[in-house]
């Protein structure tokens, strides 16, 4: 089967995400012909498949019509069995509750909790420290060099970096950091047969989690730090302290939202840059390029690969009758590339502008970690750029295989140090 006649059931294929052509193939040819295609796959609940920029943006603004509860991502019936027998039957909901799945005045006050955190200004207490962070996971790369030449798999350091940034944030130790990779890793249920081969339980993996933020939420009532665990513990929504649930889904939210997503903006930035190698000069040559450069990395690997909404009411949309409970799925790979608000979408120009790339999301639910991960971004490549010279893919880049949250998994390359 060629690009332009997979079927629209394709975007409910993990194994479609690991081919770029094809995939924005079929979805370029669903924003010509059919931008709210209705998608039956096989073991899926039907959905709507909505492909061009402007319909996203409407419904994304339109958060009373179009709702996050119940369904915030389209699994196969097979995988959310899965996740809730892996759950022992337990209603997950019910001890953790988190920003993606509320809606209204109830979603705005817990945005407000860590809103002023994550602005620019917020963040910039935190450069310093992210500025170290760059510098020392950039360095790693040197332990690879051999006689000159350094050789590695550049999705392995960049995965390493957010996660260490948004702990530091968060206040829990270094030491804490491989049990929390492993368990971010494991809770959150993979589609990728190679990250399921790292085996465990995601329910086990709940329950250690739950543990550990339970101990750190006590120690962070009796004794508050500086750091976003302590706002977070000590917030209060009407008066009261959150519920126990809600603390520990906006701990969970927090560690888990912020690190997969951006490790593969940088991995996927690096191989665009490598891919064009006169992008990856005019870099080198003008930092001042920095800011939509990391625009344009962030449009062209769109980590996010859907989210969903649930229609509140029956409505027309687009000319196109919607009934309540019809699920739509919001493809941001799509947005990103629809050539009504992007010209020549396909090609990866650092110096793009205007760029009004989708990847964050808009509306009440856009990015809350949006600023962060642009700041991650920058400081990191502005490192790695200033220390690593002729940089080379050393083999084929792999993709994961995902509907949800994916990008380059696999990245060979070769260098030289400064
Ligand atoms: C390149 C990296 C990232 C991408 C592509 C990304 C993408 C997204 C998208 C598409 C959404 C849903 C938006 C919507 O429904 O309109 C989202 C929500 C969210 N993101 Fe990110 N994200 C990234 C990095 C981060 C980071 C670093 C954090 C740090 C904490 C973070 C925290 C969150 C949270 C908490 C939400 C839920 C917001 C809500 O529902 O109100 N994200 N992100």
């Amino acid at each position: 089967m060629t690009e332009n006649d997979l079927p629209a059931e394709a975007i409910a294929d993990p194994k479609t995400f690991t081919d770029q052509a094809a995939l924005h193939g079929l979805l370029a040819r669903l924003r010509r012909s059919d931008p709210l295609a209705v998608v039956q796959a096989e073991d899926h609940d039907p959905i709507r498949l909505i492909t061009r920029h402007a319909d996203i943006m409407a419904i994304e603004r339109d958060a009373a019509r179009f709702i996050n509860a119940p369904r915030q991502a389209h699994f196969s019936n097979a995988q959310m069995e899965a996740s809730r027998a892996a759950a022992g039957g337990v209603d997950v909901q019910k001890f953790m509750r988190n920003l993606v799945a509320m809606d209204g005045p109830d979603h705005l006050a817990y945005r407000d909790i860590t809103q002023g955190y994550f602005t620019p200004k917020g963040l910039e207490g935190l450069r310093g420290e992210i500025e170290r962070l760059a510098a020392e996971f950039v360095g790693r790369m040197a332990d690879h060099v051999t006689d000159g030449r350094g050789e590695c798999d550049f999705a392995q350091v960049a995965l390493a970096y957010p996660l260490r940034v948004i702990m530091t944030m968060l206040g829990i130790p270094v030491e804490d950091e491989p049990l929390m990779l492993r368990l971010t890793q494991q809770t959150l249920t993979s589609q990728d047969p190679e990250f399921q081969a790292q085996g465990g339980s995601s329910m086990g993996a709940m329950m250690e989690m739950y543990m550990y933020f339970q101990a750190m939420i006590a120690d962070r009532r009796a004794k508050p730090r500086g750091d976003l665990g302590s706002i977070i513990a000590n917030a209060r929504v009407g008066g009261e302290l959150l519920p126990e649930a809600d603390v520990f889904g906006y701990f969970l939210i927090v560690a888990t939202a912020g690190h997969d997503t951006t490790s593969y903006a940088i991995t996927g930035g690096l191989l665009a840059l490598l891919e064009n190698p006169g992008e990856m000069a005019k870099l080198r040559a003008d930092p001042a390029l920095m800011p939509t450069a990391v625009e344009e990395i962030i449009r062209w690997t769109t980590s996010v690969r859907h989210f969903c909404r649930t229609a509140t009411e029956d409505c027309t949309f687009e000319g196109t009758a919607i009934k309540e409970g019809d699920l739509l799925l919001l493809s941001y790979p799509s947005a990103n590339r629809d050539d009504a608000v992007f010209d020549d979408p396909d090609v990866f120009r650092i110096d793009r502008r205007p760029n009004r790339q989708l990847a964050f999301g808009t509306g009440p639910h856009v990015c809350l970690g949006q600023y962060l991960a642009r700041l991650e971004l920058s400081l990191f490549l502005r490192e790695l750029l200033a220390r690593v010279e002729d940089i080379e893919l050393a083999g084929t880049p792999r993709y994961v295989e995902g509907t949800f949250v994916g990008g380059v998994k696999y990245l060979p390359v070769r260098y030289k140090m400064r």
